[in-house]
């Protein structure tokens, strides 16, 4: 799949966000290596750290599906009327991703279907604690 198909989902999952806090609307759309997407948005709640970022939702719905094999992921930022900037997974997202994918799993940061920037897993979450470590 494209990456301006990928985002295209991503963006549609914007609307989904429920944001109430932030009014900061992030959408992701994660292609798994047989094809399939799911999208996820962002969850916010009044008690704040009970919140899941797109990601997350994204990487849930998936695992929860029985997916365990994935290719790259999509994020925009819907800000102030707009989507403005490259958002860069935080830090939790970013291991969860580590835990489900290879080093040269695809990060793809969107403003738009044909503006966007790709980074590699190990780029954003280099030398990552992981199951290896546990001696798994
Ligand atoms: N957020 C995401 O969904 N993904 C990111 O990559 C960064 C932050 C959400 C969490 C919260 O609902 C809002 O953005 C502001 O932090």
């Amino acid at each position: 799949m494209k990456n301006s198909e990928l985002i295209s989902y991503a963006i549609n999952s914007l609307e989904n966000a429920y944001a109430p806090y932030s009014e900061f609307k992030v959408g992701a759309a994660l292609l798994c290596e047989n094809g399939n997407v799911y999208t996820g948005c962002n969850v916010e709640n009044a008690s704040f750290s009970a919140t899941n970022c797109a990601e997350r939702t994204a990487f849930f719905k998936a695992i929860s599906e029985g997916e365990r094999a994935f290719k790259k992921i999509a994020v925009v930022a819907f800000k102030n009327g707009k989507i403005n900037e490259y958002i860069s997974p935080c830090g939790v997202c970013r291991q969860v991703m580590a835990e489900f994918c290879t080093d040269d799993f695809e990060i793809v940061l969107a403003k738009s279907t044909s503006d966007y920037v790709t980074y590699k897993l190990s780029d954003l979450l280099p030398n990552s604690f992981s199951s290896k470590n546990l001696g798994e």
